[in-house]
């Protein structure tokens, strides 16, 4: 015989908290002196994992993912002006802000636990060039929202994106020659902008890049010029991947010719992951990122198993946009789809995503 259960079979089903699965304990036993063993055609059972599930408390105690709003890290997009917010279509529920509204949508995410940004900038095409001159303009559209934020919300992680596309006359990462990305070029620029942004007060600087070396060389000047706090999250795992279109609506810098597979990663590769987040750690980033979430969770996994640093998941643009999309339709229930997603990420390994959800999930999680 199997140990006796405390409730029967039939109870689970009828049962939903743990204060009724007592009552109706009871008052079950009282009737039938066998309710609290198992009846004979199921003795058979020593496993039921079910048990575990049977009511909201008890599937809470065993629970071994919890999200919180400290999991996330809110990407925000801002431009040139005053008092303008701007829908991007393709991103329903994102905008894009001028400065002072872009300080309003920063509390407004502090204050619902959120502990961290990621700034994205609307670059207007005339200050755009080959060589991403504008990403080191210390009074450059990023370094007036660094201070400005550092300045309004103060406790607000900001962390800000190092590469050139949002620069680009040519929408690439990188300098273009005869066709081809320039890396060791284009890493001397990445390196300038970094030097701009530390200066401005970002608490990380994210270089999304992918070009070779780039964290080595960042961490180097950001030393010697006395940033030694400054972090590095670098885009370790960044894979040429389609679902950025939304992201490139939004600051108007989708490549002008070609595509990035000549830097982003192969979406085939996994092994390729472990090398680069490898040499990103030894050049020294303290944060290493995989980038998509969702077709890559088992990258996040594995990376997670590989070493303690940090793992950060970027929950992109088009994995937002396709679960708003549906929920649109009507075809699916955007907040439990929201919430399973991010749960799934984090379950994956990722310790920080970054997700244009941040603010609904957080207060979706506050029960606001
Ligand atoms: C570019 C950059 C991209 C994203 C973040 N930084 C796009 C790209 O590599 O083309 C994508 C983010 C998203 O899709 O949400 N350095």
């Amino acid at each position: 015989m199997p140990t006796p259960t405390v409730f029967s079979p039939d109870q689970s089903i009828v049962t939903t908290t743990p204060v009724a699965d007592a009552t109706l304990a009871d008052s079950a036993s009282s009737n039938s002196a066998s309710s609290n063993s198992a009846s004979s055609s199921s003795a058979s059972l020593l496993h039921r994992p079910r048990r575990l599930r049977k009511s909201a408390g008890l599937r809470r105690m065993v629970r071994e993912t919890v999200l919180s709003a400290a999991d996330f890290i809110y990407p925000l997009f801002v431009m040139e002006g005053e008092g303008r917010k701007e829908a991007i279509p393709s991103m329903p529920g994102c905008d894009r802000y001028s400065l002072d509204l872009l300080l309003e949508e920063a509390k407004s995410a502090r204050d619902l636990g959120i502990g961290a940004i990621a700034l994205f900038p609307l670059i207007p095409d005339e200050q755009k060039d080959n060589a991403g001159t504008e990403s080191y303009n210390s009074e450059g559209l990023i370094p007036r929202a660094v201070r400005a934020l550092k300045e309004a919300v103060p406790e607000l992680l900001i962390i800000t994106d190092v590469a050139l596309d949002p620069y680009s006359s040519e929408g690439h990462d990188g300098i273009v020659k005869n066709g081809q990305i320039l890396n060791d070029e284009t890493v001397a620029v990445l390196v300038k902008q970094a030097l701009v942004q530390a200066e401005a007060g970002a608490n990380f600087v994210a270089p999304s890049d992918m070009m070779d070396g780039r964290v080595g060389e960042i961490r180097k000047a950001l030393d010697l010029a006395g940033w030694i706090n400054v972090g590095i999250l670098a885009y370790s795992a960044k894979y040429a991947s389609a679902y950025y279109g939304p992201f490139r609506d939004a600051l108007e810098s989708a490549p002008k010719f070609g595509d990035k597979k000549t830097y982003q990663m192969d979406a085939a590769n996994a092994r390729e992951a472990i090398k680069e987040i490898e040499l990103d750690i030894t050049e020294g980033a303290d944060i290493i990122m995989v980038k998509p979430a969702l077709a890559y969770l088992d990258i996040i996994c594995r990376i997670k198993q590989h070493t303690n640093v940090p793992v950060a998941a970027y929950n992109v643009s088009g994995e937002y946009a396709m679960i708003k999309a549906a929920a649109q339709q009507g075809w699916i229930d955007e907040k439990a789809v929201m919430l399973e997603t991010l749960t799934s990420i984090k379950r994956a390994g990722a310790d920080m995503i970054l997700t244009y959800f941040a603010k609904d999930a957080a207060a979706l999680l506050q029960g606001k």
